[in-house]
């Protein structure tokens, strides 16, 4: 049974008010709130076993070194990897993005190479490759969109005849929602020979993830949006190709030896993490996992399809501007951007903070998506996680309502 009402007990933060209003969380894209058991997990580790790992032959550097990598156990589970061996912390998405880039890029990649994305990729599947393309001389090719809802599979099946060394695109759009076919695209950029890397910034804290189903070469997403602490992300990839690349970060702890003028690397997934880690991040995110796996995926997955559904109905009762999909909800996650005719993005996102309501407005760091297919200066956004009711998708109509009333001039 998926309680929401004895899941919304373990946040802290959802007992509490904003602009003296109950909170009415629904920026979950943006990030997500905490559980109690993530924040006493930290709490403990850094009351009872704060330690730096893999140095102290003592006994909480012992357990600490322990929990930080029992939580890489419990994250190659979670997405069906082989072992924590295929499992790298970076701080973000973003970062694990611009890793392999800088260093898979760099050793794989040669001037006129080509390097496959959509239209709607986030800057941090987008950025990185540019600045590839500046560095390398690589040609960045872009899959077009259909009806401003999906990848364009008759594109993407031309940009592929152009035999893209890379093929990087995202799982579930931040501002559409749209949720991609990964094995199916996978399956086609293999067939041309291509490598394979997904951003899951916005599908692995919402849907059951299995990588070695859907094949992917590599798959980044952050443990802030599954209801883990900011600062941890996660590359994971293919023991092989991890084996063939090189750090881009050199320091303490990714060493086998080291001596004047040369060194020779650690064993994975050590070899990428230079310096003390962010420790008490790992431990987080296992806890994040560990609570997640209690609800189930598919669960989590079924409620939010419930709840998008419910919403999309709301909307267009209210005559609001949807974005994407609206009726396909099997492939639509739990991300709606609208709009108000008439009523600025930004100028809602700030009636809907006066009752308390939380939602994210602008670009949504996806400009040429929202500026220039979706030709809008700015689209409102609401995301969804665990904890959303229906009742908050009514507060929210509300608020558009209320919105109109303050802002829209009567004719
Ligand atoms: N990528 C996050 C979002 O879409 C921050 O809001």
């Amino acid at each position: 049974m998926f309680d929401v009402d004895e899941i919304r007990k373990d946040f802290p933060i959802l007992q509490t008010k904003m602009n003296g209003k109950p909170l009415v969380y629904l920026d979950s894209a943006a990030t997500s709130q905490k559980p109690i058991q993530v924040i006493q997990a930290i709490v403990d580790y850094y009351k009872t076993f704060n330690a730096n790992i893999h140095r102290g032959i003592y006994a909480i550097s012992e357990k600490a070194t322990e929990a930080y990598t029992e939580s890489k156990e419990k994250v190659a589970k979670f997405i069906n990897a082989g072992s924590y061996r295929n499992i790298v912390y970076y701080r973000s998405t973003t970062e694990a993005i611009n890793i392999v880039a800088r260093s898979w890029g760099e050793q794989n990649l040669k001037q006129g190479d080509h390097v496959l994305i959509t239209e709607m990729e986030h800057h941090s599947n987008m950025v990185p490759w540019q600045m590839l393309a500046r560095r390398k001389g690589v040609v960045l090719d872009y899959v077009k969109l259909k009806g401003s809802a999906y990848i364009d599979m008759d594109d993407l099946n031309e940009k592929l005849s152009l035999k893209p060394k890379l093929v990087a695109f995202t799982h579930v759009s931040n501002v559409l929602g749209t949720i991609n076919d990964a094995k199916q695209i996978t399956k086609m950029a293999h067939e041309e020979g291509a490598t394979v890397l997904i951003d899951g910034a916005q599908s692995v804290p919402h849907m059951p993830i299995d990588v070695k189903s859907i094949d992917c070469d590599f798959l980044a997403f952050s443990g802030h949006k599954m209801l883990g602490p900011a600062g941890i992300g996660v590359l994971y990839g293919k023991e092989d190709i991890l084996e063939k690349m090189e750090p881009v970060l050199g320091g303490g702890d990714m060493i086998r030896t080291v001596s004047f003028y040369s060194c020779s690397w650690n064993e994975l997934p050590w070899k990428f993490e230079a310096g003390t880690q962010n420790i008490e991040g790992g431990i987080g995110l296992g806890a994040a996992i560990d609570y997640l796996n209690k609800l189930g995926m598919n669960a989590v997955r079924e409620h939010e399809r419930k709840l998008t559904s419910y919403a999309l109905k709301r909307l267009d009762e209210a005559n609001v501007k949807v974005y994407g999909i609206k009726t396909d909800l099997d492939h639509k996650a739990g991300v709606i951007s609208f709009n108000v005719e008439g009523i600025h993005a930004h100028d809602l996102a700030q009636i809907f903070d006066s009752e308390g309501i939380a939602i994210r407005s602008g670009h949504h760091c996806a400009m040429p998506l929202v500026n220039e297919l979706l030709k809008e200066p700015a689209v409102a956004r609401m995301s969804f996680y665990i904890y959303n009711k229906e009742e908050e998708v009514d507060k929210a109509i509300e608020a558009v309502e209320k919105a109109r009333r303050l802002l829209l001039r009567k004719k």
